[in-house]
């Protein structure tokens, strides 16, 4: 490092507040600081300013109906289509223009652009086809699909006949795919022959039948040949209720669908996530609201402009590529980019490879993406041409100071703002985050409530603490982007989100609070720091798991008596899994049977799930009521200090686990 390397360095690591760029400001979609007191003081009435961006087939009446919480309802008898406000209205202008940048894993393959008019075409033929299978307003068709150009073709398609998707990560398990399938009575899937995962073909249909057989009902299945020739290895024929993508769009050429006019209530999506029991909860978000709230803040938080090119490197099998690469860019009209690979093939700069090549103006991430480049070091970033890049952002999971600053200097030049947003699969979009015209930033901070929301942090009877003190994360307010309820599950909707803090036999909205189920902190200036879940999920490389989940598949292998799965600290991913196991009696605590309990989580929900450590332990630690101790746990996985363990039933237990945490 040179002299003035050193300096930076020294620099950086003391500040603690950093300014957004003159340059920035001048030019940021949102710059008047004015906007926090104009939201507030008309409120409701300032999300106007979010459906403003949309184009609606009939005007709502009232922008929110809260006299029946928590069941809000968003502009109200407004009716609109999410394919037309993401595809039609912008053929005019941008027809000409990429509507998506498609970036294949294999470096000499042929990329895809696909204008706004392309685009069109394509959802246009995959509507009719998908109509012309049974689909019809209000089916649930499932996707299984990896980064590849029809998902969102899919997506939108389905968005164009009012039929609702789910999308479920290609990386899920076979198990995880039927039990999301028969969960929504879904009787459509779309998926593919495989994808490449660095270099290599890799199977995907297999895994996608292997599912389909645990599923409960008929089902008609689409699938895309992604692979070619390279896929011919695999061997599979398409069964009688299978349909091959390509053939079915020549089928359907040029057709033309009218789109369907949509509720603004309507049902966008599906979308299932982690939570504290085994099964996992089908989100469901509607089309006005969510659509309006993901362009709202598209536009302000990652000042995306129709001439931007806008990479966020999500999958779109969670909400993040949902929200962020799929409807908010394409309501704005932009050009956004999709990658199939991984960022470290063929070689660790891949991303930068194609920031530099698409001249990319936003990157979108994940903190635990930012601390491999870390650790892989600056002479990948530093061999491209960044500088297209305008504004950085991150989503997901806490960043540490460290990787922020990280980010900020050695990807933004020191000239990209950065906006560390909060938000959930449920909330629909960003909330917590600073407006990047208007707000310093403070690393390790996501930032204020963005205008119009009203969050806070409370103790456990719902007081406001002091700043500076750890509490719990609440949503005083509703917001159009909000889930609306859990699929056919309003009472665990209730119970999940809102019995915490709201009086439930009110019908006073003001009553009632929303519950995300996070810990954080406040400063002085009303910036929150978000300190993590506070139930039992936990966020591996952001990406949220149950324990539940977990514990569940690990039971379900022959030998195992009991288990509990908690967090412990990562380097890179955040958090990692670590699994507590009991064994029955007789089953041998062999490295073998370590491996047949990781195949286990592998086999029901994915490789995201794989515990870094099975830890044969003779007993948990239990309190005196039975429950299991799992924050004593993660203290032993973090080797933190244990502090009072006397309401333990079994207080020995604990140093034993440790011992033999210590020894593996
Ligand atoms: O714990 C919070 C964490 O991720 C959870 C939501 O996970 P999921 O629904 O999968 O959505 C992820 C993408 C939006 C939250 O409850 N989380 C998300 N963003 C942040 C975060 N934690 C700290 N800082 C963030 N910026």
């Amino acid at each position: 490092m040179s002299d003035e390397d050193v300096e930076l360095e020294a620099r950086l690591e003391e500040q603690e507040v950093f300014e957004p760029s003159d340059s920035f400001v001048e030019q940021a979609n949102v710059s008047d600081a004015g906007i926090y007191d104009e939201f507030e003081e008309n409120w409701p009435e300032c999300w106007e300013q979010a459906a403003e961006l949309l184009d609606w087939e009939e005007e709502y009446d009232q922008v929110l109906d809260n006299s029946n919480p928590p069941f809000y309802e968003w502009f109200t008898d407004g009716t609109i289509n999410a394919s037309t406000n993401c595809l039609d209205r912008h053929l005019d202008e941008r027809g000409d223009e990429a509507a998506i940048e498609w970036v294949g894993e294999p470096v000499d393959e042929d990329n895809v652009t696909l204008t706004y008019s392309e685009l069109h075409e394509k959802v246009n033929e995959a509507a009719a086809a998908l109509r012309d299978l049974g689909v019809g307003e209000d089916d649930v068709v499932t996707m299984y699909m990896p980064m590849i150009p029809e998902l969102p073709i899919a997506m939108l398609a389905c968005a164009r006949i009012g039929a609702p998707h789910s999308v479920v990560f290609a990386g899920f398990s076979a198990d995880a795919l039927a039990t999301r399938m028969n969960a929504a009575d879904s009787e459509y899937l779309v998926t593919c022959d495989g994808y490449y995962r660095r270099g290599d073909p890799l199977d995907h249909l297999d895994k996608a039948n292997e599912g389909l057989s645990g599923v409960e009902h008929d089902t008609e299945t689409v699938v895309v040949d992604r692979l070619g020739p390279n896929g011919d290895d695999f061997g599979h024929d398409l069964a009688e209720d299978q349909h091959d993508w390509g053939e079915l769009m020549a089928a359907h050429e040029g057709a033309e669908v009218e789109p369907v006019d949509r509720d603004a209530e309507d049902m966008l999506f599906l979308m299932y996530t982690s939570g504290t029991t085994g099964e996992p909860k089908g989100v469901k978000h509607t089309t006005g609201g969510y659509l309006s709230w993901t362009a709202w803040t598209s536009q302000a938080v990652l000042d995306i402009k129709p001439e931007d090119t806008y990479f966020c490197s999500a999958d779109i099998g969670w909400i993040t590529g949902h929200s962020y690469i799929v409807y908010g860019p394409l309501a704005l009209g932009t050009t956004t980019m999709m990658y199939e690979g991984t960022p470290d093939h063929p070689d660790r700069d891949r991303l930068w490879e194609i920031v530099e090549e698409y001249e990319a103006n936003q990157l979108y991430t994940a903190p635990t993406a930012i601390r491999a480049f870390m650790k892989w070091g600056t002479e990948y970033p530093d061999e491209h041409d960044l500088s297209s890049l305008r504004l950085l952002g991150t989503v997901g999971e806490p960043i540490n100071p460290r990787a922020w600053k990280w980010y900020y200097k050695h990807i933004g030049n020191e000239e990209c703002p950065v906006v560390d947003t909060w938000w959930q699969t449920e909330t629909g979009g960003m909330m917590v985050t600073t407006l990047p015209g208007v707000k310093d930033m403070k690393p390790g901070s996501a930032g204020p409530p963005l205008p119009g929301l009203d969050a806070r942090i409370v103790d456990t009877n719902g007081e406001e603490v002091d700043p500076g003190r750890a509490g719990y994360l609440t949503v005083n307010k509703p917001w159009p982007g909000m889930l609306r309820t859990l699929y056919k599950n309003d009472e665990r909707f209730i119970e999940e989100y809102w019995a915490e803090y709201s009086d439930t036999d009110s019908s006073n909205s003001d009553d009632w609070v929303y519950f995300p189920e996070d810990g954080a902190k406040i400063d002085e200036d009303g910036y929150i720091t978000v300190l993590g879940r506070v139930d039992d999920v936990i966020n591996v490389s952001g990406h949220r798991l149950g324990t539940m989940e977990i514990e569940s598949a690990i039971v379900g292998v022959e030998g195992v008596a009991e288990a509990a799965v908690v967090g412990g600290d990562h380097e890179v991913k955040g958090e990692a899994v670590y699994a507590y196991v009991i064994t029955e009696e007789g089953q041998e605590e062999t490295d073998e049977f370590r491996e047949e309990i990781v195949q286990g989580v592998l086999d029901a929900i994915g490789p995201i799930a794989r515990p870094e450590q099975v830890i044969f332990t003779p007993e948990l630690p239990k309190t005196r009521s039975g429950k299991i101790m799992r924050r004593l746990l993660e203290d032993i996985a973090n080797e933190e200090d244990l502090g009072d363990t006397s309401t333990l039933r079994n207080p020995e237990i604990v140093e034993d686990i440790r011992k033999v945490v210590q020894e593996d």
